[in-house]
């Protein structure tokens, strides 16, 4: 079976895993980082979404072994202690999300779309969005939860 090694949120992670493992997976049962969400079957939620080499990614549709040697940034990594990153307080102030299921995926989207687009329009965030599904229909406080984020993190990560 292959072993894969990859820097998650800072720390160099190695396993081994079968061909077929999924990103999302090794992250989720093989480093216990449950803060990625597996939502479906059909890689169309976004509950997965994390960072490799800096952009978003669902990581269902990745496989462990395509993601050796990368950096991945999970929503664990996001956090500085008991700061939270700029955009995880702004859905935090803006009741951007209501069971919480989404929210990992969405904030991880959103600070790549943060990244290319510094102060994005509520038509931008609803297009980048479009792969994020959320089953609470919380949309309109997210797009304004990302808004508010983008502008905090004042086009940097
Ligand atoms: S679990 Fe990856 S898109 Fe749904
Ligand atoms: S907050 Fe419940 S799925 Fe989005």
């Amino acid at each position: 079976m292959p072993t894969v090694t990859m820097t998650v949120n800072g720390t160099q992670r190695t396993g081994t895993v079968e061909g077929r493992t999924l990103l999302a997976e090794f992250l989720r049962e093989h480093l216990g980082l449950t803060g990625t969400h597996v939502g479906c079957d059909t890689s169309q939620c976004g509950a997965c979404v994390v960072h490799v080499d800096g952009s978003s990614v669902k990581s269902c549709t990745c496989l462990a072994v395509q993601a050796d040697g990368a950096e991945i940034t999970t929503i664990e990594g996001l956090a500085n202690g008991a700061d939270l990153h700029p955009m995880q307080e702004a859905f935090r102030d803006h009741h951007g999300l209501q069971c919480g299921f989404c929210t990992p995926g969405m904030v991880m989207s959103a600070i790549d779309l943060a990244n290319r687009s510094p102060d994005p329009s509520e038509h931008e965030v609803r297009e980048w969005l479009e792969g994020n599904l959320c089953r609470c229909t919380g949309y309109h406080n997210i797009v304004k939860a990302v808004q508010a984020g983008a502008r905090a993190m004042g086009g940097g990560s």
